[in-house]
Protein backbone atom coordinates (compact mmCIF):
# COMPACT_ATOMS: atom_id res chain seq x y z
CA UNK A 1 0.00 0.00 0.00
CA UNK A 2 1.24 3.31 -0.53
CA UNK A 3 0.24 6.90 0.80
CA UNK A 4 -1.13 8.91 -2.09
CA UNK A 5 -1.95 12.59 -1.87
CA UNK A 6 -4.24 14.17 -4.21
CA UNK A 7 -3.96 17.95 -4.46
CA UNK A 8 -7.59 19.29 -5.48
CA UNK A 9 -9.71 16.05 -4.37
CA UNK A 10 -13.19 18.09 -3.98
CA UNK A 11 -12.99 19.16 -7.46
CA UNK A 12 -14.13 17.34 -9.91
CA UNK A 13 -11.43 14.96 -11.16
CA UNK A 14 -10.07 15.09 -8.00
CA UNK A 15 -12.97 13.57 -6.39
CA UNK A 16 -13.48 10.82 -8.74
CA UNK A 17 -9.66 9.73 -8.35
CA UNK A 18 -9.83 9.81 -4.64
CA UNK A 19 -12.89 7.37 -5.34
CA UNK A 20 -11.16 5.05 -7.64
CA UNK A 21 -8.26 5.03 -4.99
CA UNK A 22 -10.10 3.88 -1.67
CA UNK A 23 -12.88 2.12 -4.22
CA UNK A 24 -10.77 -0.10 -6.61
CA UNK A 25 -6.99 -0.04 -5.33
CA UNK A 26 -5.16 -0.71 -1.75
CA UNK A 27 -3.69 2.47 -0.98
CA UNK A 28 -4.67 5.15 0.99
CA UNK A 29 -5.77 8.34 -0.31
CA UNK A 30 -4.98 12.32 1.32
CA UNK A 31 -6.97 14.46 -0.07
CA UNK A 32 -5.14 18.15 0.55
CA UNK A 33 -7.78 20.72 -1.29
CA UNK A 34 -8.52 24.96 -0.35
CA UNK A 35 -11.85 24.22 -1.13
CA UNK A 36 -12.65 27.41 -2.67
CA UNK A 37 -15.61 28.07 -5.17
CA UNK A 38 -15.45 24.73 -7.21
CA UNK A 39 -15.08 22.61 -4.30
CA UNK A 40 -17.97 20.38 -3.26
CA UNK A 41 -17.19 18.07 -0.23
CA UNK A 42 -20.78 16.34 -1.17
CA UNK A 43 -18.70 14.67 -4.50
CA UNK A 44 -16.42 12.63 -1.20
CA UNK A 45 -19.69 11.57 0.90
CA UNK A 46 -19.12 7.87 -0.38
CA UNK A 47 -15.35 7.40 1.01
CA UNK A 48 -15.13 10.33 3.54
CA UNK A 49 -15.04 7.84 6.80
CA UNK A 50 -13.31 5.02 5.13
CA UNK A 51 -9.96 4.21 7.13
CA UNK A 52 -7.58 4.80 4.08
CA UNK A 53 -9.41 7.87 3.32
CA UNK A 54 -8.19 11.42 4.99
CA UNK A 55 -9.06 15.22 4.01
CA UNK A 56 -6.61 18.01 4.75
CA UNK A 57 -7.98 21.60 4.06
CA UNK A 58 -4.90 23.49 2.56
CA UNK A 59 -3.67 26.02 -0.11
CA UNK A 60 -1.07 24.62 -1.77
CA UNK A 61 0.90 28.65 -2.19
CA UNK A 62 1.28 27.68 1.73
CA UNK A 63 4.92 25.50 1.65
CA UNK A 64 5.31 25.19 5.23
CA UNK A 65 1.37 23.70 5.51
CA UNK A 66 2.22 21.44 2.34
CA UNK A 67 6.07 20.69 4.42
CA UNK A 68 4.32 19.81 7.73
CA UNK A 69 1.31 17.70 5.31
CA UNK A 70 4.31 15.61 3.70
CA UNK A 71 5.98 14.53 6.94
CA UNK A 72 2.50 13.88 8.95
CA UNK A 73 0.94 12.01 6.38
CA UNK A 74 4.36 10.06 5.25
CA UNK A 75 3.68 10.52 1.46
CA UNK A 76 4.69 8.19 -1.65
CA UNK A 77 3.24 9.87 -4.70
CA UNK A 78 1.52 13.03 -5.57
CA UNK A 79 -1.80 13.24 -8.08
CA UNK A 80 -1.61 17.11 -8.35
CA UNK A 81 -4.61 18.08 -9.81
CA UNK A 82 -5.31 21.14 -7.61
CA UNK A 83 -5.95 24.26 -10.15
CA UNK A 84 -8.39 26.86 -10.80
CA UNK A 85 -9.71 25.65 -13.96
CA UNK A 86 -12.47 27.71 -15.89
CA UNK A 87 -11.41 29.50 -18.97
CA UNK A 88 -14.07 31.86 -18.65
CA UNK A 89 -12.97 32.93 -15.43
CA UNK A 90 -9.80 33.18 -16.29
CA UNK A 91 -10.43 36.04 -19.13
CA UNK A 92 -12.56 37.69 -16.51
CA UNK A 93 -10.12 37.87 -13.46
CA UNK A 94 -6.54 36.24 -14.46
CA UNK A 95 -4.74 36.80 -10.61
CA UNK A 96 -5.94 33.41 -9.19
CA UNK A 97 -4.96 31.75 -11.91
CA UNK A 98 -1.18 32.85 -11.95
CA UNK A 99 -1.26 32.02 -7.88
CA UNK A 100 -2.49 28.88 -7.88
CA UNK A 101 -1.71 27.11 -10.94
CA UNK A 102 1.85 28.97 -11.33
CA UNK A 103 3.13 29.32 -7.95
CA UNK A 104 1.27 26.74 -6.19
CA UNK A 105 2.82 24.18 -8.29
CA UNK A 106 6.28 25.90 -7.83
CA UNK A 107 5.55 25.64 -3.87
CA UNK A 108 4.63 21.76 -4.21
CA UNK A 109 7.66 20.73 -6.38
CA UNK A 110 9.60 22.82 -3.91
CA UNK A 111 8.16 20.66 -1.12
CA UNK A 112 7.43 17.14 -3.00
CA UNK A 113 11.51 17.82 -3.75
CA UNK A 114 12.53 18.49 -0.20
CA UNK A 115 10.45 15.73 1.44
CA UNK A 116 11.83 12.69 -1.38
CA UNK A 117 15.09 13.80 -0.65
CA UNK A 118 14.46 12.86 3.23
CA UNK A 119 13.62 9.01 1.48
CA UNK A 120 16.03 6.38 1.48
CA UNK A 121 16.20 3.41 -0.18
CA UNK A 122 13.77 1.78 -2.17
CA UNK A 123 10.60 4.39 -1.03
CA UNK A 124 12.74 7.28 -2.89
CA UNK A 125 13.14 5.30 -5.99
CA UNK A 126 9.54 4.45 -6.07
CA UNK A 127 8.42 8.22 -5.26
CA UNK A 128 6.26 9.96 -7.77
CA UNK A 129 4.64 13.05 -8.89
CA UNK A 130 1.75 13.03 -11.24
CA UNK A 131 1.62 16.21 -12.78
CA UNK A 132 -2.10 16.72 -14.29
CA UNK A 133 -2.52 19.27 -17.38
CA UNK A 134 -4.87 19.76 -20.46
CA UNK A 135 -4.72 19.59 -24.05
CA UNK A 136 -5.50 23.28 -24.00
CA UNK A 137 -1.39 24.24 -23.84
CA UNK A 138 -1.37 22.99 -27.11
CA UNK A 139 -3.87 25.98 -28.40
CA UNK A 140 -6.17 25.29 -31.37
CA UNK A 141 -6.09 22.75 -34.26
CA UNK A 142 -7.43 22.97 -37.26
CA UNK A 143 -9.86 21.07 -39.16
CA UNK A 144 -7.35 17.59 -39.40
CA UNK A 145 -4.94 16.12 -37.32
CA UNK A 146 -5.17 15.52 -33.31
CA UNK A 147 -2.39 16.50 -30.07
CA UNK A 148 0.21 13.97 -29.32
CA UNK A 149 3.05 13.92 -27.16
CA UNK A 150 5.49 16.21 -29.41
CA UNK A 151 2.51 18.78 -29.51
CA UNK A 152 4.25 22.17 -29.33
CA UNK A 153 2.71 24.31 -26.76
CA UNK A 154 0.70 27.33 -27.96
CA UNK A 155 -1.91 28.33 -25.20
CA UNK A 156 -4.59 31.58 -26.03
CA UNK A 157 -6.31 31.50 -23.08
CA UNK A 158 -5.22 33.13 -19.53
CA UNK A 159 -5.96 29.33 -18.13
CA UNK A 160 -3.93 27.70 -20.74
CA UNK A 161 -1.08 30.05 -20.30
CA UNK A 162 -0.58 28.92 -16.66
CA UNK A 163 -1.15 25.25 -17.03
CA UNK A 164 1.65 25.54 -19.51
CA UNK A 165 3.71 27.68 -17.27
CA UNK A 166 2.83 24.60 -14.56
CA UNK A 167 4.11 22.20 -17.21
CA UNK A 168 7.38 23.68 -17.91
CA UNK A 169 7.94 24.08 -13.83
CA UNK A 170 7.14 20.08 -13.52
CA UNK A 171 9.45 19.14 -16.65
CA UNK A 172 12.50 21.68 -15.15
CA UNK A 173 11.99 19.86 -12.09
CA UNK A 174 12.43 16.62 -12.96
CA UNK A 175 15.52 17.46 -15.71
CA UNK A 176 17.43 19.43 -12.93
CA UNK A 177 16.29 17.87 -9.24
CA UNK A 178 15.45 14.27 -10.54
CA UNK A 179 12.15 14.60 -8.84
CA UNK A 180 10.81 11.66 -10.66
CA UNK A 181 7.46 13.60 -12.61
CA UNK A 182 5.17 12.23 -14.91
CA UNK A 183 3.08 14.63 -17.05
CA UNK A 184 -0.43 14.09 -18.32
CA UNK A 185 -2.78 16.64 -21.21
CA UNK A 186 -6.17 15.23 -21.02
CA UNK A 187 -8.60 16.30 -23.21
CA UNK A 188 -12.53 17.48 -21.97
CA UNK A 189 -13.65 15.78 -18.71
CA UNK A 190 -17.31 15.28 -18.04
CA UNK A 191 -19.17 12.92 -15.95
CA UNK A 192 -20.63 13.19 -12.38
CA UNK A 193 -20.03 16.11 -9.93
CA UNK A 194 -19.03 18.32 -12.46
CA UNK A 195 -19.18 22.49 -11.40
CA UNK A 196 -22.04 23.49 -12.95
CA UNK A 197 -20.42 26.08 -14.74
CA UNK A 198 -19.27 23.81 -17.43
CA UNK A 199 -21.09 23.29 -21.04
CA UNK A 200 -22.42 19.72 -20.03
CA UNK A 201 -23.65 20.72 -16.45
CA UNK A 202 -24.42 24.07 -17.41
CA UNK A 203 -26.43 22.63 -20.51
CA UNK A 204 -28.12 19.96 -18.20
CA UNK A 205 -29.53 22.08 -15.60
CA UNK A 206 -30.44 24.52 -17.49
CA UNK A 207 -32.37 22.79 -19.67
CA UNK A 208 -34.58 21.24 -16.41
CA UNK A 209 -35.00 24.78 -15.40
CA UNK A 210 -36.34 25.93 -18.76
CA UNK A 211 -33.77 28.01 -19.00
CA UNK A 212 -31.43 29.21 -22.18
CA UNK A 213 -28.92 26.86 -23.40
CA UNK A 214 -26.15 29.55 -24.61
CA UNK A 215 -24.16 28.21 -27.19
CA UNK A 216 -21.04 30.53 -28.10
CA UNK A 217 -20.63 31.60 -31.26
CA UNK A 218 -22.26 28.91 -33.91
CA UNK A 219 -21.25 26.14 -31.87
CA UNK A 220 -18.48 25.36 -34.32
CA UNK A 221 -16.20 24.62 -31.99
CA UNK A 222 -14.79 21.41 -31.75
CA UNK A 223 -13.95 19.39 -27.95
CA UNK A 224 -12.61 15.35 -27.38
CA UNK A 225 -14.73 13.80 -24.43
CA UNK A 226 -13.55 11.80 -21.93
CA UNK A 227 -15.86 10.14 -19.33
CA UNK A 228 -14.33 11.47 -16.09
CA UNK A 229 -14.36 7.62 -14.59
CA UNK A 230 -11.72 6.91 -17.68
CA UNK A 231 -9.43 9.58 -16.74
CA UNK A 232 -9.23 8.20 -12.97
CA UNK A 233 -8.27 5.21 -14.11
CA UNK A 234 -5.54 6.29 -16.53
CA UNK A 235 -4.37 8.62 -13.89
CA UNK A 236 -3.58 5.26 -11.88
CA UNK A 237 -2.05 3.50 -14.61
CA UNK A 238 0.78 6.57 -14.98
CA UNK A 239 1.25 6.66 -11.46
CA UNK A 240 1.73 2.54 -11.07
CA UNK A 241 3.69 2.42 -14.41
CA UNK A 242 4.11 5.59 -16.35
CA UNK A 243 8.25 6.22 -16.75
CA UNK A 244 9.75 9.52 -15.18
CA UNK A 245 9.93 12.18 -17.50
CA UNK A 246 7.56 11.04 -20.26
CA UNK A 247 4.16 12.50 -20.86
CA UNK A 248 1.29 11.13 -21.84
CA UNK A 249 -2.05 12.43 -23.65
CA UNK A 250 -5.22 11.30 -22.35
CA UNK A 251 -8.48 11.15 -24.58
CA UNK A 252 -11.45 9.34 -25.67
CA UNK A 253 -11.68 9.65 -29.13
CA UNK A 254 -14.86 11.68 -28.42
CA UNK A 255 -14.78 14.32 -30.80
CA UNK A 256 -18.49 16.29 -30.68
CA UNK A 257 -18.98 20.15 -32.30
CA UNK A 258 -20.33 21.89 -28.95
CA UNK A 259 -23.58 22.46 -30.87
CA UNK A 260 -23.96 18.01 -30.48
CA UNK A 261 -23.08 18.34 -27.23
CA UNK A 262 -25.84 20.24 -26.73
CA UNK A 263 -28.59 18.75 -28.79
CA UNK A 264 -27.74 15.09 -27.42
CA UNK A 265 -28.11 16.40 -24.04
CA UNK A 266 -31.45 18.07 -25.26
CA UNK A 267 -32.65 14.88 -26.78
CA UNK A 268 -31.92 12.65 -23.64
CA UNK A 269 -33.79 14.82 -21.65
CA UNK A 270 -36.46 14.60 -24.06
CA UNK A 271 -36.63 11.13 -23.46
CA UNK A 272 -35.80 11.14 -19.46
CA UNK A 273 -37.80 14.47 -18.70
CA UNK A 274 -40.03 15.60 -20.71
CA UNK A 275 -40.83 19.34 -20.58
CA UNK A 276 -43.54 20.13 -18.60
CA UNK A 277 -45.29 22.58 -21.60
CA UNK A 278 -44.35 20.09 -24.34
CA UNK A 279 -41.44 20.61 -27.14
CA UNK A 280 -38.32 19.60 -27.14
CA UNK A 281 -35.22 20.99 -24.96
CA UNK A 282 -33.12 21.72 -27.72
CA UNK A 283 -35.90 24.99 -28.51
CA UNK A 284 -34.16 26.55 -25.70
CA UNK A 285 -30.66 26.44 -27.63
CA UNK A 286 -29.76 30.33 -27.63
CA UNK A 287 -26.45 31.29 -29.63
CA UNK A 288 -24.78 34.06 -27.48
CA UNK A 289 -21.41 35.99 -28.54
CA UNK A 290 -18.15 33.82 -29.18
CA UNK A 291 -15.55 33.53 -26.04
CA UNK A 292 -13.02 35.44 -26.63
CA UNK A 293 -9.69 33.69 -28.17
CA UNK A 294 -11.78 30.63 -28.55
CA UNK A 295 -10.03 27.71 -29.56
CA UNK A 296 -11.62 26.02 -32.47
CA UNK A 297 -10.87 22.08 -31.96
CA UNK A 298 -9.36 20.19 -29.54
CA UNK A 299 -8.23 16.37 -30.04
CA UNK A 300 -6.33 13.76 -28.83
CA UNK A 301 -4.16 10.79 -30.16
CA UNK A 302 -4.34 8.54 -27.06
CA UNK A 303 -1.79 5.91 -29.02
CA UNK A 304 0.69 6.26 -26.78
CA UNK A 305 -1.54 5.42 -23.29
CA UNK A 306 -3.26 2.62 -24.89
CA UNK A 307 -0.27 1.12 -26.39
CA UNK A 308 2.56 1.49 -23.35
CA UNK A 309 0.22 1.36 -20.42
CA UNK A 310 -2.89 -0.62 -21.65
CA UNK A 311 -5.49 1.93 -21.27
CA UNK A 312 -8.21 2.50 -23.21
CA UNK A 313 -11.67 4.41 -22.02
CA UNK A 314 -14.67 2.24 -20.84
CA UNK A 315 -17.60 4.71 -22.08
CA UNK A 316 -18.21 5.76 -25.27
CA UNK A 317 -19.40 9.54 -25.44
CA UNK A 318 -23.25 8.30 -26.11
CA UNK A 319 -23.00 5.92 -22.59
CA UNK A 320 -21.10 8.71 -20.51
CA UNK A 321 -23.48 11.76 -21.53
CA UNK A 322 -26.46 8.82 -20.73
CA UNK A 323 -24.85 8.32 -17.45
CA UNK A 324 -24.09 12.43 -16.45
CA UNK A 325 -27.42 13.04 -17.57
CA UNK A 326 -28.94 10.00 -15.17
CA UNK A 327 -26.57 11.05 -12.68
CA UNK A 328 -27.76 14.87 -12.56
CA UNK A 329 -31.48 14.09 -12.47
CA UNK A 330 -30.62 11.70 -9.88
CA UNK A 331 -28.80 14.05 -7.38
CA UNK A 332 -30.59 17.65 -7.39
CA UNK A 333 -29.41 17.32 -4.03
CA UNK A 334 -25.43 17.84 -4.95
CA UNK A 335 -26.51 20.40 -7.77
CA UNK A 336 -29.03 22.50 -6.41
CA UNK A 337 -26.86 24.38 -3.38
CA UNK A 338 -24.08 25.27 -5.73
CA UNK A 339 -26.73 26.69 -8.22
CA UNK A 340 -28.34 29.24 -5.42
CA UNK A 341 -25.49 29.66 -3.26
CA UNK A 342 -22.58 29.44 -5.76
CA UNK A 343 -23.02 30.22 -9.21
CA UNK A 344 -26.42 30.97 -10.73
CA UNK A 345 -25.72 30.35 -14.46
CA UNK A 346 -24.98 33.41 -15.33
CA UNK A 347 -22.64 33.85 -18.16
CA UNK A 348 -18.83 33.99 -17.62
CA UNK A 349 -15.58 35.13 -19.34
CA UNK A 350 -16.46 37.99 -21.65
CA UNK A 351 -14.07 40.49 -20.83
CA UNK A 352 -11.72 41.63 -18.02
CA UNK A 353 -13.97 42.44 -15.07
CA UNK A 354 -12.19 44.98 -12.49
CA UNK A 355 -11.24 44.35 -9.10
P1 LIG B 1 -12.16 21.81 -10.48
O1 LIG B 1 -12.20 23.28 -10.67
O2 LIG B 1 -13.42 21.04 -10.50
O3 LIG B 1 -11.43 21.47 -9.09
C1 LIG B 1 -10.26 22.10 -8.69
C2 LIG B 1 -10.05 21.80 -7.22
O4 LIG B 1 -8.79 22.42 -6.83
C3 LIG B 1 -11.13 22.40 -6.31
O5 LIG B 1 -11.56 21.45 -5.37
C4 LIG B 1 -10.42 23.56 -5.60
O6 LIG B 1 -10.90 23.81 -4.30
C5 LIG B 1 -8.99 23.07 -5.59
N1 LIG B 1 -8.03 24.19 -5.50
C6 LIG B 1 -8.04 25.34 -6.23
N2 LIG B 1 -7.03 26.14 -5.82
C7 LIG B 1 -6.38 25.48 -4.83
C8 LIG B 1 -5.25 25.78 -4.03
N3 LIG B 1 -4.60 26.95 -4.14
N4 LIG B 1 -4.83 24.88 -3.12
C9 LIG B 1 -5.50 23.69 -2.98
N5 LIG B 1 -6.59 23.35 -3.69
C10 LIG B 1 -7.02 24.24 -4.62
O7 LIG B 1 -11.13 21.28 -11.57
P2 LIG B 1 -11.17 19.92 -12.43
O8 LIG B 1 -12.01 20.14 -13.62
O9 LIG B 1 -11.44 18.80 -11.51
O10 LIG B 1 -9.65 19.87 -12.91
C11 LIG B 1 -8.66 19.27 -12.09
C12 LIG B 1 -7.32 19.36 -12.78
O11 LIG B 1 -7.38 18.68 -14.03
C13 LIG B 1 -6.85 20.78 -13.09
O12 LIG B 1 -5.46 20.84 -12.90
C14 LIG B 1 -7.20 20.97 -14.56
O13 LIG B 1 -6.33 21.90 -15.17
C15 LIG B 1 -6.98 19.56 -15.08
N6 LIG B 1 -7.79 19.18 -16.26
C16 LIG B 1 -9.13 19.36 -16.25
C17 LIG B 1 -9.88 18.94 -17.37
C18 LIG B 1 -11.39 19.08 -17.40
O14 LIG B 1 -11.99 18.83 -18.46
N7 LIG B 1 -12.05 19.45 -16.31
C19 LIG B 1 -9.24 18.38 -18.46
C20 LIG B 1 -7.84 18.25 -18.44
C21 LIG B 1 -7.13 18.64 -17.31
O1 LIG C 1 -9.68 20.62 -22.89
C1 LIG C 1 -9.53 20.45 -21.50
C2 LIG C 1 -10.20 21.60 -20.77
O2 LIG C 1 -11.60 21.41 -20.89
C3 LIG C 1 -9.78 21.70 -19.31
O3 LIG C 1 -8.41 21.97 -19.22
C4 LIG C 1 -10.57 22.80 -18.59
O4 LIG C 1 -10.25 22.80 -17.20
C5 LIG C 1 -12.06 22.51 -18.77
O5 LIG C 1 -12.81 23.56 -18.18
C6 LIG C 1 -12.40 22.37 -20.25
O6 LIG C 1 -12.25 23.65 -20.92
P1 LIG C 1 -13.32 24.17 -21.98
O7 LIG C 1 -13.20 25.63 -22.09
O8 LIG C 1 -13.24 23.37 -23.23
O9 LIG C 1 -14.69 23.74 -21.21
P2 LIG C 1 -16.10 24.47 -21.10
O10 LIG C 1 -17.04 23.47 -20.52
O11 LIG C 1 -16.00 25.80 -20.44
O12 LIG C 1 -16.50 24.70 -22.63
C7 LIG C 1 -16.61 23.63 -23.54
C8 LIG C 1 -16.95 24.21 -24.90
O13 LIG C 1 -18.29 24.70 -24.85
C9 LIG C 1 -16.10 25.38 -25.30
O14 LIG C 1 -15.88 25.35 -26.71
C10 LIG C 1 -16.92 26.61 -24.93
C11 LIG C 1 -18.34 26.12 -25.13
N1 LIG C 1 -19.38 26.66 -24.22
C12 LIG C 1 -19.13 26.68 -22.88
C13 LIG C 1 -20.09 27.13 -22.01
C14 LIG C 1 -19.83 27.19 -20.52
C15 LIG C 1 -20.60 27.08 -24.75
O15 LIG C 1 -20.81 27.02 -25.97
N2 LIG C 1 -21.55 27.51 -23.89
C16 LIG C 1 -21.35 27.58 -22.53
O16 LIG C 1 -22.26 28.04 -21.79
Amino acid sequence: MSRILVTGGAGFIGSAVCRHIVTHTPHACINADKLTYAASLASLAAIEAHPRYRFHRLDICDRPALDALFEAADIDAVIHLAAESHVDRSIDRPAAFIETNIIGTYRLLEAASAWRDRLEGARRQAFRFVHVSTDEVFGSLGPAGAFNEASPYDPSSPYSASKAASDHLARAWQRTYGLPVVLTNCSNNYGPCQFPEKLIPLTIINALEGQPLPVYGKGENVRDWLYVEDHARALLRVLEAGAPGSTYVIGGRGERRNIEVVTAISALLDEKRPRPGGGSHADLITFVADRPGHDLRYAIDPGRIETELDWSPRETFESGLALTVDWYLANEAWWRPLKERVYDGRRLGLGRVAT
